[in-house]
C-alpha cells in the first residue's frame, strides 16, 4: 500500500488545490433511481427483536494483505491516508459528511453502517447464514460504510431514520438514497414509518 513518489505528489497537489475534497463509498444512486428503489421495497414490520446479537454479523474481515475492511474504509474515504505495514493508519484526514467534521486521527473516525446490523437482522437478515451476514457487514461494494465522526456514529446506534438523521440536512439526500440502495441490494424491508422518513428527505434532493 506504499504509494510511489510522484503519485504521492499528485495526490498532495491535489489536495491542495481542493482543500475540502472528500471521498464517498461507491453506489450511491440519483435521486430519481433512488424514489424508484423506495417505492419497489418491501413494508413490513420489524421481526426478530429479541434474538438479535451484533456477533452474528462478523467484522471487520481481512479484505487484502494486512488490512481489514475498517482500514480499507479509512484508506478509501481519507485524504493522503499512511498506514503502517500492519495497515493501521498513522495519519491522514477524514472528512466526515454526517455532521462536517474533519479530523487528523483515524481513532476518532468510526465506519457506520449505513443502515446498522440491528436495523439489518430486524428487516431481514435474521433468515441469512452467517457468511451472508458477514458478506453485509463487510461491504464495500456499494454504499454501506461511512468513515464518519465516533460520537455521531454512537448517537445513530442502531436507529432508522425516522428516528435518527444525520446533523447536516445538507446531506439528508445522500444519506436517504445511500440507505435506499443498502436495503435494496440486501433485499431487506422498511417500516411505513422508515418509508416516510425516506421519502420526506429525499424531497430534499
Ligand atoms: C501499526 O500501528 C498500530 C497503532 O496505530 C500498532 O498497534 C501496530 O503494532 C503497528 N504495526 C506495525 C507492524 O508497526
Amino acid at each position: 500500500m506504499k504509494l510511489s513518489a510522484s503519485l504521492a505528489a499528485a495526490l498532495a497537489s491535489t489536495a491542495l488545490a481542493a482543500p475540502t475534497r472528500f471521498r464517498t463509498p461507491p453506489g450511491i444512486p440519483s435521486s430519481s433511481v433512488a424514489y424508484t428503489l423506495l417505492s419497489e421495497l418491501t413494508v413490513a414490520d420489524p421481526s426478530n427483536e429479541d434474538s438479535y446479537d451484533r456477533d452474528l454479523f462478523p467484522h471487520w474481515s481481512t479484505v487484502e494483505g494486512s488490512c481489514n475492511t475498517r482500514e480499507y474504509v479509512l484508506q478509501r474515504d481519507g485524504d493522503n491516508v499512511e498506514v503502517n505495514d500492519s495497515c493501521a493508519a498513522q495519519s491522514g484526514t477524514w472528512y466526515s459528511p454526517f455532521d462536517g467534521a474533519t479530523w487528523t486521527a483515524a481513532s476518532d473516525v468510526d465506519i457506520d453502517h449505513m443502515v446498522p446490523l440491528k436495523n439489518a437482522w430486524i428487516s431481514g437478515a435474521a433468515s441469512w447464514s452467517t457468511s451472508e451476514r458477514e458478506a453485509y457487514a463487510n461491504d464495500i461494494t456499494g454504499p454501506a460504510l461511512w468513515a464518519v465522526t465516533d460520537e455521531v456514529n454512537q448517537e445513530k446506534s442502531d436507529r432508522s431514520p425516522d428516528s435518527w438523521k444525520p446533523p447536516l440536512t445538507d446531506f439528508y439526500c445522500t444519506y436517504a438514497s445511500a440507505w435506499i440502495q443498502v436495503k435494496s441490494t440486501w433485499e431487506l424491508s422498511v417500516t411505513e414509518a422508515e418509508y416516510s422518513a425516506l421519502e420526506d428527505m429525499l424531497g430534499t434532493c
